[in-house]
């Protein structure tokens, strides 16, 4: 690739050739001229790790652990080696853009996307975005900040208008990408799907143009989520560079007839196909060659970074009698549904295929000396488990055979057109191509052979973006044809899991084949649904068991054993973008599990994964709690280093959990109600409603212990700008002594909150403006730094006159870290003043 001549390059490209470059050619890149060297740019998803060009059956990739985790690390530095491994993970799967991070805001504990998100508060979650945009750009790599904004809720997130005040839009909302931008300036910006205040964000001049470009001064390339650009004339003039993904919908003709007509003046089409060609200059460092092929790395050092930042990202919820660490000496019992499976991220287009997974029950194995035992105690999938990986093919593999042809299988004469060889009875083919497949319509047999170890019922169940009909020896077990209904799987298009069951003997072979036809032999209705590519498979099964017989064992295991680990939670399944979760309930089964386990044997540690908050109707009862997100290919390793004490945790909630739903700020307002939904707790989100109210939640945010013991003395604020790291600003200093009075090394995270004068306005009663994570010995003292920009510090935003206000008076600065306590000092605004700018 050689650089580009942008202006000139401009002024050779014909009107055909122009429109072509504003959107993409297929679901991952875009458009090349190759008459004026301008090669096709590839971008992958996303915000934990980095997929390649294939969803289905792609090439294996490090997988981070999930944003909230990320977020409960509070360490900056940490987000910036996060990010530079993204960034050499892109560079081997030829991807010049990184669809991430993800920086909305969980409005409430359901959003089914909240765990791809770093915080429910911007300052942090913005800060962190910053870092990690540095890490992957240092590399050559262009980030995307996602979804530009509000995108907070799933439910119709494609239809629904997002009313929220420009109050809350510029404080909370708009606040993270603000600030990321400040610490880096990422190469791109995708739009939301949703709108704000009735405009589609992807044809809102307001907040692409007047905000970002004008104010903000940002110069990068702005595309569309998938399918998120739904006009031709009034997304470019708002300033949408690039629909994506190809085959495009709303340029090609369609835009050179608005330009031909001066709908579009050509200058307006020329400034989109600029930032395009800019971006294709920026990464030309890259040298990444056209059709590049995709590598897997999976590097030591890669592993030993991803098990930093699951360990790192652990956060101790409780530690009554100091029951954690666990002694590696003795025995360990480990109960629950997600002790051998590894939850390792959230659903949809964060999801990708590890290169390897760590379970919980194998950390613990391989960290003990001593005996490590299991009991399941309760199931927690949503569908039934994958069914691929206990099939046979016909030659003895483990897996199953994918014939794709394009004629049903009530044709009489079929051709082959495909076959492969697939493990995981799961699939999402949107990026599926085969030149010899005719249309959108085809169709593939799956059949693998089932030797059952247990005599008993079976269940089988199968999901389709389609249809699909499986048979045990030839006789139809599931029907998943006709009048079938909505599901949540696939991002919401696929039908929910129709099951069937059948006896099976111990021993005996049974041939399994799942008849699959594509998206559009499906009946389903699709509005208000989006809709990628030929569709999705999926197939289950389990014998049947008994939950009373499942719990009863494990409570009986537990009363005897010297230590027991409780690990449940959610999963991909319940966790994943396109639907949101329906409460905030642990999946069925498992909080009585977890509630008679923990009377049988009192000092059980209970672990949960999640993405968001859940609710713990049994947490009077339990001594101790560790709460482990999906921690990423090494979630199992990293929370074995926290429960036997070989990291002392030093995590923070970057979220606040509350004790009920109904509790959370949002409950009135979230999900669309005909198209819309209201942002009616305004600025008062997450930690600034519960303290506004004086209404404690179960776990605030910033909560986290450890195994040592901190303590701050000797605050004291300085203005003095030679003293501050700022480039600009008005720079406040607090500087104060962290000890570590404990007798273990560990890390504290200092926050500084900002508490404004009472004025005509009403504001939370606080909020975050800094924070710094340092480690410490046992007995050490370190004095530490933490810099906040006077303006940013204190303003909120005037909307009569559409701008920041910093207004005169006394602030108080509140510095808190693990435990009770919080160190005050004030500092004066002599004059308010308004602003506007990054
Ligand atoms: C998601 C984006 C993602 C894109 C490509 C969309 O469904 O909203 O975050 O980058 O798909 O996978």
């Amino acid at each position: 690739m050689t650089r580009l001549d942008v202006d000139k390059t401009i002024e050779e490209l014909t009107l055909g050739e122009k429109v072509a470059l504003t959107a993409g050619v297929d679901f991952w890149h875009t458009a090349s001229v190759e008459r004026l060297n301008i090669p096709a740019l590839r971008m992958s998803d996303g915000p934990n790790g980095v997929r390649g060009t294939r969803f289905f059956n792609g090439i294996p990739a490090a997988c981070f652990p999930c944003a909230t985790a990320l977020g409960a690390t509070w360490n900056t530095d940490l987000l910036h080696e996060v990010g530079q491994l993204m960034g050499e993970e892109a560079i081997a799967k030829g991807s010049h853009i990184i669809l991430g991070p993800t920086i909305n805001i969980q409005r409430s504990p359901l959003g089914g996307r909240g765990f791809e998100s770093f915080a429910e508060d911007g300052l942090l979650s913005g800060t962190l975005a910053g870092h990690f945009c540095r890490g992957v750009q240092e590399k050559g790599v262009a980030a995307t900040l996602k979804h530009f904004v509000c995108n907070d809720q799933e439910h119709e997130r494609m239809a629904v208008n997002s009313i929220v005040t420009m109050r809350a839009l510029r404080e909370i909302y708009l606040l993270p990408f603000q600030l990321a931008m400040r610490i880096c300036p990422p190469a791109c910006v995708m739009t939301a799907y949703n709108k704000v205040n009735d405009t589609h964000v992807s044809e809102n001049k307001e907040i692409l143009t007047d905000i970002l470009r004008r104010e903000w001064k940002w110069d990068g390339l702005i595309m569309s989520d998938w399918f998120g650009t739904y006009s031709t004339s009034d997304a470019i003039a708002a300033g949408l560079d690039l629909e994506m993904p190809g085959k495009t919908r709303w340029r090609g003709s369609a835009l050179a007839h608005a330009v031909s007509s001066n709908k579009i003046p050509e200058f307006v089409l020329d400034d989109r196909v600029r930032n395009i060609l800019n971006l294709v200059n920026w990464v030309e460092p890259l040298g990444i060659p056209p059709h590049a092929p995709e590598k897997a790395l999976n590097r030591p050092q890669d592993q030993a970074l991803l098990r930093r930042a699951a360990a790192e990202s652990v956060v101790l919820m409780k530690n009554e009698d100091k029951l954690l660490p666990l002694s590696k000496d003795r025995p360990t019992l480990v109960i629950g549904p997600n002790a051998k499976i590894a939850a390792y991220c959230g659903g949809g287009s964060a999801s990708l295929d590890p290169y390897y997974t760590v379970s919980p029950f194998e950390g613990v194995a391989a960290k003990s000396h001593s005996d490590v035992h299991f009991a399941q105690g309760v199931y927690s999938h949503k569908e039934l488990p994958l069914l691929g990986p206990l099939l046979k093919t016909e030659d003895g593999q483990t897996g199953f055979r994918f014939r794709v042809y394009n004629e049903a299988p009530s044709e009489a004469k079929r051709t082959l057109v495909d076959e492969l060889h697939l493990v995981r009875s799961s699939g999402f083919l949107m990026d599926y191509v085969n030149p010899k497949i005719k249309s959108l319509t085809f169709y593939v047999d799956m059949e693998g052979y089932f030797t059952p170890e247990e005599s008993g019922i079976y269940d089988f169940g199968v999901t389709v973006v389609g249809t699909g009909k499986l048979l045990i020896d030839d006789e139809v077990v599931v029907d998943n044809t006709k009048n079938q209904r909505q599901g949540s799987a696939f991002f919401g298009s696929a039908t929910i899991e129709e099951r069937g069951s059948r006896h099976l003997n111990a021993g005996q072979t049974y041939k399994v084949v799942l008849e699959f036809g594509s998206a559009p032999t499906s009946d389903l209705d699709t509005r208000g649904i989006v809709i990628f590519g030929p569709g999705g498979f999926r197939f289950g099964a389990t014998r049947q068991l008994s939950q009373e017989d499942l719990i009863a064992h494990a409570v009986s295991q537990a009363s005897a054993a010297s230590q027991v680990v409780i690990v449940a939670g959610l999963t991909s399944e319940w966790e994943t973008e396109g639907c949101d979760r329906e409460h905030m309930d642990l999946p069925p089964g498992s909080d009585e599990m977890i509630s008679r386990v923990l009377d049988a044997n009192p000092n059980s540690v209970v672990v949960i994964q999640s993405g968001t908050p859940v609710s713990m109707p049994w947490i009077g009862k339990a001594k101790a709690l560790l709460h482990a997100w999906f921690g990423g290919n090494e979630c199992g390793n990293g929370l074995a280093d926290i429960l036997y004490g070989d990291v002392n945790p030093s995590a923070k909630l970057p979220l606040s959990f509350p004790v009920r739903l109904q509790d959370n700020p949002s409950y009135l307002n979230f999900r669309s109600e005909r198209g819309r939904v209201l942002y009616g707790e305004d600025v008062y989100v997450g930690y600034r409603y519960y303290e506004k109210l004086a209404r404690p939640p179960l776990f605030p945010f910033g909560h986290g212990l450890s195994y040592t013991s901190f303590s701050r003395s000797d605050l004291s604020l300085s203005t003095v700008p030679e003293l501050a790291t700022l480039a600009d600003g008005e720079p406040i200093t607090a500087s104060l002594t962290v000890t570590n009075t404990g007798s273990l090394p560990g890390a504290e995270t200092v926050q500084l909150w900002v508490m404004p004068p009472v004025t005509g306005v009403n504001r939370p009663v606080r909020e975050l403006k800094g924070f710094t994570k340092v480690f410490l010995d046992p007995g050490e003292a370190k004095r530490v730094q933490v810099v906040v920009e006077k303006k940013l510090a204190t303003s909120w935003w005037d909307e009569r006159r559409g701008k920041w206000a910093s207004e005169k008076g006394e602030y108080q600065v509140l510095v808190t870290g693990t435990g009770e306590g919080e160190l005050r000092e004030g500092f004066t605004v002599e004059k308010t003043r308004f602003w506007v700018g990054l």
